[in-house]
């Protein structure tokens, strides 16, 4: 099989590792890649949103398979440009991807199909949207209906930053046109726990549980961000909560996204809240989440390349069975000071291959430059992830911070913390 991977994080270059392993893999070919990826197989400098580009390219390489790492492929129509030319795509089409890229249309999905997710109501103007608030209780959760990097949601303590985060999504346009209607939803108590399954569009193979810590900084404190690290297994997991998943939230989910002519092929991620009334959906992302993949990558044991094929053609239900690791697995995200507000990239990385070369690590690049001196430097928010396995979850987070220990990067910074729910 001759590969085009789309996308350029921690993500893409986690699932390029894992499908370069493969036996059945001839070629990894990264649009547009990142210096990890380049370690593997050629990177072409087109843009993940580049659907007409990226669909002629694999005709042209004659690709057997492209797997989309990012939305925002999926949602300018990659899948549905390669679907016209027969090319086999792990992802969703444009509209199956509608269920991220609209949280207008998910709740409206899930009202229509009982996928149990909070109350809500949707306004584009402001006056109703504040009028509604009269009648609910603190605190208040509002969100910009389209995409906005993972920044589109405010929750509310008081009436007043309520009204401040209608005026600035709906009135100053602070996320463009994302924020031409906002949700404002119930607020949810409970734990939150992150659910991936591989679809074909009709059959769902759920994977292991993964968590993700979002906060920028030690003790789950500071802004809001893609997630600075992640671990699995996830206690708060659990196989009662993992059956009722399934069956309340993913079947209905797929089942609808079928009848309603949008069958959903690509990871579905469901996250999660877990209330006493059992697990109920925050949000649907169509892609891997971003670390919680690396970790999932480390823990797999069978191949890659033959499951993400049988989901692209449709054939899950006759797909082997996903065998795991039992070694628990955890990745931290090393970031550039500044994340998330105003990284600042350029500064030189050193140490890498040390930090690799610790037993039981594996770094993935999500943010790094190959200069053209060949020094590596950090060009994005997130740079590096540094993921580790161990016999228990407790080593294998030891091991990750021996091995960022040996990385000499002043500029960047990580949390010292990660996966202390599950070690406590
Ligand atoms: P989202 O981008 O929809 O995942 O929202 C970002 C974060 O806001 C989530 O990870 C939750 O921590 C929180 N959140 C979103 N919706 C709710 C809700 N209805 N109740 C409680 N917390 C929420
Ligand atoms: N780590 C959460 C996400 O990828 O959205």
């Amino acid at each position: 099989m001759k590969i085009l991977l789309v996308g350029s994080g921690g993500r893409e270059h986690a699932l390029g590792w894992k499908l370069k392993q493969s036996p059945l893999v001839s070629a990894l070919i990264s649009a547009p890649g990142n210096p990890g990826l380049a370690e593997l197989g050629r990177c072409v400098s087109i843009k993940p949103d580049a659907a007409a580009e990226l669909a002629a390219f694999a005709a042209r390489e004659q690709v057997d398979l492209v797997v989309i790492g990012p939305e925002a492929a999926a949602a300018a129509g990659l899948a549905d440009a390669l679907a016209q030319i027969g090319v086999p795509c792990f992802g969703p089409s444009k509209a199956a991807a509608e269920l991220e890229a609209s949280k207008a249309f998910m709740k409206e999905f899930c009202m229509r199909h009982g996928v149990p997710t909070a109350e809500y109501k949707v306004f584009d103007d402001a006056v109703h949207a504040k009028a509604y608030l009269g009648d609910r209780e603190p605190p208040f959760v509002i969100k910009a209906d389209g995409l906005a990097a993972g920044k589109g949601v405010v929750i509310a303590e008081t009436r007043r930053q309520a009204d401040a985060a209608i005026d600035e999504i709906l009135f100053l346009r602070k996320f463009g046109t994302a924020g031409q209607r906002i949700v404002i939803e119930d607020f949810l108590p409970g734990e939150e726990a992150s659910f991936f399954a591989l679809c074909d569009g009709e059959t769902a193979i759920p994977l292991i549980a993964a968590q993700d810590h979002k906060r920028a900084y030690d003790g789950d404190k500071g802004p809001n961000t893609g997630g600075m690290g992640a671990y699995s297994p996830a206690p708060v997991f659990t196989d009662q909560v993992r059956e009722q998943t399934m069956e309340r939230i993913i079947l209905p989910t797929l089942a609808g996204m079928k009848a309603e002519g949008r069958p959903f092929i690509g990871v579905l991620f469901a996250g999660l809240m877990i209330t006493p009334e059992g697990p109920k959906l925050i949000e649907y992302n169509v892609r891997f989440g971003d670390p919680e993949c690396q970790v999932l990558m480390r823990r797999l044991k069978s191949d890659l390349a033959p499951v993400l094929a049988s989901a692209a053609k449709g054939e899950l239900a006759t797909a082997a069975a996903l065998e795991w690791d039992e070694s628990p697995a955890v990745t931290v995200v090393l970031a550039a000071q500044g994340y998330p507000d105003e990284p600042l990239t350029g500064s030189v990385i050193r140490g890498v291959e040390k930090a690799g070369a610790v037993e039981d690590v594996q770094v993935f690049h999500a943010g790094t430059k190959q200069d053209d001196d060949g020094l590596l430097r950090a060009a994005g928010g997130r740079v590096l992830n540094v993921t580790a396995t161990g016999a228990t979850l407790r080593e294998a987070v030891a091991a990750a911070y021996r091995a960022i220990d040996r990385i000499d990067w002043p500029g960047g910074f990580c949390r010292r913390d990660i996966a202390w729910r599950a070690l406590n």
